[in-house]
């Protein structure tokens, strides 16, 4: 292509002709395409092509998805407790945006702290028992900037092999000799740790293992980090806000509240479903990631109405744990249900309950037909779940009523036993 012709195109470009913009394609452009193509294509062939389903409601129990204006029954968000379109956290989200503006421009250090930044930091270390907490724009960036500030090589980092992708990609980021240990395998684990000679140990856990719905034997594992003093770090997504008797997390359902060393979290599932994450611990831990993490240092601050979102939640939570009570009500009423008719639930008295299928394309087709009966669930396959364990993965929430958890019952029943799962 002459510089010329280059020049023309750019200009359709700068003028919005978005089909001359689809017609540019340098050699190496479309070497690339023609790569991704290939792959694409493995990926549709192995029945592991994941499509989108759009949605044109608000995040809720009820949505309407395109091309269609039924309501369906939503069985597969995070929102644990009910709160992503809540009313009252809505118009608290609408004020503050009105007061603070749509967001800051800014890093938290150069002009992005205001006082809700801080008023909620304050309130998450509250709900937590902590000393302090740091925010971040998603829990991927806390994991991503957590392990690489504060290790350093003479330092070993202890991972469960199952750990989520944010907590595996944080650890390579980091100096520290990494050693995996085999999924919830406290044997292996010690091992390990009796084995090392690194000045700073860290055990990383999931509390709540999404994929299984199954939870990380955190007693044992504090009690192993006492004998070979090293620091137990958890992942708290799936458990903060409604997990454990008053929804304080892991740590509170398995009896060692204040125990965890350091604790990383979502305000993108339970609290709320907006975004954000955060890490809180002992003050110095905090003060010094404020110094030197670098999702933290280098990337905007959380927009006001998130803030907004994440304040209103944490002052429900302080004050009342009727939801999480709910949630793990409902919860006991779909597994037991479910049990009793014949299928394979995974995982432990948790609101994520994998029903288990096994091949991919079964569960492709399960999750087809449960939507053609008003129920929205979503079948995870290879490479998300290890091969031959396809499932769908029901996620209950507070917000479910007992009708609607029992008519996703009975379309579990009457596919299973069309697609021959149970009898
Ligand atoms: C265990 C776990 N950790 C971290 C994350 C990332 O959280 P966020 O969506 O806030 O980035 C997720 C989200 O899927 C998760 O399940």
């Amino acid at each position: 292509m002459t510089i010329f012709s280059k020049v023309m195109l750019l200009r359709g470009v700068c003028s919005g002709s978005d089909a001359r913009l689809r017609q540019y394609s340098s050699a190496a452009q479309s070497q690339l395409r023609e790569l991704l193509s290939d792959q694409l294509s493995s990926i549709k062939e192995a029945g592991t092509f994941k499509s989108e389903r759009i949605i044109t409601s608000s995040q809720s129990t009820q949505i309407t998805v395109q091309g269609s204006d039924q309501k369906i029954l939503n069985f597969c968000a995070n929102n644990y407790l009910g709160l992503a379109n809540d009313p009252q956290i809505v118009k608290y989200s609408q004020q503050l945006l009105e007061k603070y503006g749509a967001g800051l421009s800014s890093v938290r250090f150069i002009c992005g702290t205001q006082d809700i930044h801080k008023q909620l930091e304050q309130k998450l270390a509250r709900f937590h028992g902590r000393e302090d907490t740091i925010l971040y724009a998603s829990c991927f960036d806390a994991n991503a900037g957590l392990f690489e500030a504060i290790l350093t090589p003479e330092d070993a980092v202890f991972s469960d092999e199952l750990n989520h992708a944010s907590i595996i990609d944080g650890i390579r980021l980091c100096k520290a000799r990494k050693q995996r240990y085999k999924h919830r395998n406290l044997a292996d684990l010690e091992q390990q740790l009796r084995a090392s000679d690194a000045r700073v140990k860290l055990i990383a856990t999931d509390g709540v293992f999404s994929m299984d719905g199954n939870i990380a034997p955190l007693a044992r594992i504090v009690e192993l980090a006492k004998k070979y003093n090293a620091l137990v770090f958890v992942d708290e997504c799936h458990a903060t806000g409604f997990f454990g008797a008053t929804g304080r997390g892991t740590e509170e359902y398995a009896n060692v509240m204040g125990e965890v060393d350091i604790i990383n979290s979502t305000l993108g599932k339970a609290l709320g479903g907006a975004s954000g994450g955060y890490t809180t611990g002992p003050a110095e831990l905090i003060s010094f990631l404020r110094q030197k993490s670098r999702p933290y240092l280098f990337s905007n601050t959380l927009p006001p109405a998130v803030v907004g979102v994440g304040l209103k939640v944490m002052d429900m939570l302080l004050t009342s744990s009727e939801l999480t009570q709910r949630v793990q009500s409902n919860t006991l009423r779909f597994r037991s249900a479910m049990t009793k008719a014949g299928f394979v639930i995974a995982g432990e008295e948790h609101p994520i309950c994998p029903v288990m299928l096994g091949d991919a394309r079964l569960a492709s087709a399960f999750a087809d037909q449960m939507l053609s009966r008003g129920i929205y669930v979503v079948g995870f396959s290879y490479p998300v779940v290890p091969q031959g364990k396809a499932r769908i993965r029901v996620q209950i929430s507070a917000a479910h009523t007992e009708a609607e958890i029992d008519r996703a019952i009975a379309a579990f029943v009457e596919v299973g036993r069309t697609l021959k799962v149970i009898k």
